[in-house]
């Protein structure tokens, strides 16, 4: 296993009724972006460097993206692959039984990185891994140059979505695949109802929609293989846990406008009488989880 720094700046348990099938979206002009709020990617690169190390015990729905996603992509992959937002290296094992030859496991995280390389070397020592520290917006591989890109739970933290995904199309090979799991509006739908009810403050990240993604895909001339949105929930016994599971993933909020905190231990106790409950009692929250599965078309002889 290598490692390379970048020379750039540095779980609703009721599957929702399925999409339908994978449709061309409708042409439609370039939307004027809309002034959005700074995400700052130094602030999200250290909660998940912080996170490093508990991450995999909380990370119970991003790991079944992964597997959904997994399921989703042919059984015989082959060539250089990237994993964007590699994290820690949770899909490394799966990509790799299905022949993936090379694998760039790529995070601005450098904790999260540093785990990989210090925990798990043993575990995939002479595997063709390379962990990679830059930035999934300026990727430090050639135009052309990768067979496919993987990316689980890491596109939801684009504020560009377009730039992200602009930048993926430019290093996959004509005929590439680009496989994503991403979080679509309505995840973390309790926690913000709960929160507006207390204050008018963002503290819950926002999600790109699904048709402002697939407008991208199409300016972009990718072709839409399958997609397919599931509404995953997992349920925790307390308040303090739910917020304790968040910090153990790195998912905490980075929008500009939120309180640094969470407002101290009134609002908390506000957010605990407002959260809504199961009727066992225990606090729910959902995860509208996006999987796309994408091709650069081949070049036309
Ligand atoms: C929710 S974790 C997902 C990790 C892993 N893919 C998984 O599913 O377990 C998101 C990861 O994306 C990384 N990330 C966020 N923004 C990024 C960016 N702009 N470029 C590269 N990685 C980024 C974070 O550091 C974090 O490791």
């Amino acid at each position: 296993m290598n490692s390379q720094v970048s020379p750039l700046p540095p779980r609703c348990s009721q599957p929702q009724p399925q999409q339908p099938q994978p449709q061309q979206p409708q042409p439609q002009q370039p939307q004027p972006q809309q002034p959005q709020p700074q995400r700052n990617k130094q602030q999200v690169a250290q909660q998940f460097s912080r996170a490093a190390h508990s991450y995999d015990q909380a990370a119970t729905i991003q790991q079944q993206a992964i597997e959904q996603l997994i399921q989703r992509m042919p059984n015989q992959l082959g060539g250089h692959w990237l994993d964007i937002g590699c994290g820690t290296g949770a899909a490394f094992d799966p990509l790799l039984k299905r022949g993936v030859e090379h694998l760039s496991g790529v995070d601005l995280a450098e904790g999260m990185l540093q785990f990989i390389n210090l925990q798990q070397a043993s575990h995939w020592h002479r595997q063709p891994i390379t962990t990679v520290l830059a930035d999934a917006d300026e990727l430090p591989f050639n135009n052309n140059s990768c067979d496919g890109i993987f990316s689980s739970l890491m596109l939801q933290w684009s504020e560009h979505p377009q730039r992200t995904l602009s930048e993926w199309q430019r290093v996959v090979k004509p005929g590439g695949l680009i496989a994503i799991a991403t979080l679509l509006p309505g995840t973390h739908q309790q926690m913000r109802d709960a929160w507006q009810q207390i204050d008018q403050r963002p503290h819950v990240n926002r999600f790109t929609p699904r048709q402002q993604l697939l407008t991208v895909c199409q300016q972009l001339q990718l072709d839409i293989v399958s997609e397919q949105q599931q509404c995953l929930t997992e349920h925790y016994p307390s308040l303090t846990d739910l917020l304790r599971g968040l910090k153990a993933i790195g998912a905490t909020n980075v929008n500009t406008g939120r309180k640094s905190g969470l407002g101290g231990r009134a609002a908390l106790q506000q957010l605990n009488q407002m959260y809504p409950r199961t009727q066992t009692g225990q606090l729910p929250l959902s995860y509208q989880v996006y999987w796309l599965l994408l091709r650069k078309p081949a070049l036309a002889f």
